[in-house]
């Protein structure tokens, strides 16, 4: 039985929680890991609309399993608030599972990624300010405190007392701030213990065990591919791996067990945040894609950075994930414009470039090599069938699917669930 990955194909904000609520009905579980609550997942139901950050976009269907794998960092304060909201609103969240390896994103934490961004001035890399970079880095360090620690004091403090060590010296002589006590810390921490408790699973064995009685298994990816720590526009990205191998490491399912990887991608680009995009405009058109797209980040309120669609990133998206379908979203925001430029290769330094270049430096200087395809001007929002858009609306996701190197299975005409054309099957 299938495990998917569903993951962003661009910077975040593709339109990943649509596309997961829309299969949560049909799936037993679904997983993050990786990232944490940096991320923020629109989902429309019906007259309802939900922001999520840490949960699991499955949480809204009754039928799913959510989990928080291993690979992800848990603000525990957050997780409840997120918790009780939903509750407040009628959806059960009991069967919650949360991995006792996920890190924990302490206060500190949140309080060192906000004075290295400030430090940074001008080369700030724009977080979401929600300790991410920090916690990995401790993680990475070995200095990380894990969920199954909020269940012995002693060692709790100890971890504690090891992590604030270099913090403290940092917080005071470089950055001018005070100390942060280890005893406060602790009490805050002790008080989450109880509360997540029954959540708290081997989420590796009741993953795999899943897998082994057919069921199935959706990996949701938080923020994008250029995101990514490995393979994204570093130092621009995020501290975790949302590529599709970050689905294995995150939540210790083998990559043998990976069926289907399934790429978000928007019908133009956006981005949240510093560091380069090709295809960013800063003119009538991007304003107008904002607009329209109410391209607003879930997390921030930050404006997003908005542009034209981009092949070359599309493609590296196929290559770095092994894509085997695209779910492209947003469609119908490009509804109205005569013709719409696409970008299909690069000109870097007088020369053509038709693969994202490793080099940052190339990638900084990257200009878009544009194609214009004839737009349209009917409503799609309505369309059930590929057969229902106009021929240049269907002509425009062909030429998507061909520069992109994946099949498009679905299609996003507008944010409700319903508001989907289901092209190939993803089950
Ligand atoms: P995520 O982080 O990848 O889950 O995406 P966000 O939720 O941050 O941003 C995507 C936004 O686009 C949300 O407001 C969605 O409700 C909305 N959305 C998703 N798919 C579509 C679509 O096909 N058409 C339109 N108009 N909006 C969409
Ligand atoms: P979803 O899951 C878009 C961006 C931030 C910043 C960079 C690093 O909703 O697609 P971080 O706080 O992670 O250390 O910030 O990554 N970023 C996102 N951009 N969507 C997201 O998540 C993002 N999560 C982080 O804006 O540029
Ligand atoms: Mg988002």
């Amino acid at each position: 039985m299938p495990a998917l990955v569903l993951l962003g194909a661009q910077w975040g904000d593709e339109g990943k929680g649509k596309a997961t609520d829309l299969l949560g009905g049909s799936v037993d579980y679904v997983v993050r890991y990786q990232g944490g609550n940096n991320a923020g997942h629109t989902v429309v139901v019906g007259d309802q609309k939900y922001a999520l950050h840490l949960l699991p976009s499955g949480i809204l269907s009754p039928g799913c399993t959510p989990v928080i794998g291993n690979g992800v960092v848990v603000d525990p304060s957050v997780l409840l608030s997120e918790l009780s909201g939903l509750n407040a609103r009628g959806v059960d969240t009991s069967k919650l599972l949360i991995s006792g390896n996920a890190h924990i994103i302490t206060p500190y934490n949140v309080t060192v990624d906000k004075v290295t961004e400030r430090f940074l001035g001008k080369r700030k890399i724009g977080t979401t300010g929600r300790g991410i970079g920090p916690t990995y880095a401790d993680k990475i360090n070995r200095v990380g405190i894990r969920v199954q620690d909020l269940y012995d004091e002693s060692i709790l403090t100890q971890k504690v007392e090891a992590a604030l060590d270099v913090k403290n010296q940092m917080l005071t002589k470089l950055y001018n701030r005070r100390a942060i006590a280890v005893e406060q810390v602790v009490e805050e921490l002790l008080e989450y213990a109880d509360k997540l408790r029954p959540y708290v699973a081997d989420t590796v064995l009741v993953l795999n065990q899943a897998l082994e009685d057919d069921k199935v298994v959706l990996f949701e990816g938080g923020q994008g591919t250029l995101l990514d720590i490995d393979h994204g526009t570093y130092p621009f990205v995020t501290s975790s791996n949302p590529t599709a191998g970050g689905a294995c490491t995150g939540a210790g399912v083998g990559p043998t067990k990976i069926s289907r990887v399934i790429g978000i991608l928007k019908a133009y680009t956006t981005r949240v945040g510093s560091g380069p995009f090709p295809t960013e405009l800063f003119d009538a058109d991007g304003e107008a894609l904002r607009r329209i797209g109410g391209e607003r980040g879930v997390t921030t309120g930050r404006d997003r950075r908005c542009g034209w669609f981009d092949a070359v990133i599309a493609r590296y998206a196929t290559r770095v994930n092994g894509l085997t379908d695209f779910f492209l979203t947003k469609l119908d925001v490009l509804t109205g414009w005569d013709e719409i430029p696409v970008c299909v290769a690069y000109e870097i330094d007088g020369r053509r470039v038709e693969e994202l270049p490793y080099s940052q430096t190339d990638f900084h200087h990257a200009k878009p090599v544009y194609e214009y395809l004839p737009g349209w001007s009917e409503d799609i929002t309505k369309a059930k069938s590929f057969s229902d858009l106009p021929k240049n609306a269907q002509n425009y996701v062909k030429a998507l699917e061909e520069m992109s190197g994946a099949p498009i299975s679905a299609i996003g005409v507008g944010p409700g669930r319903d508001e989907t054309i289901e092209i190939n099957s993803f089950l």
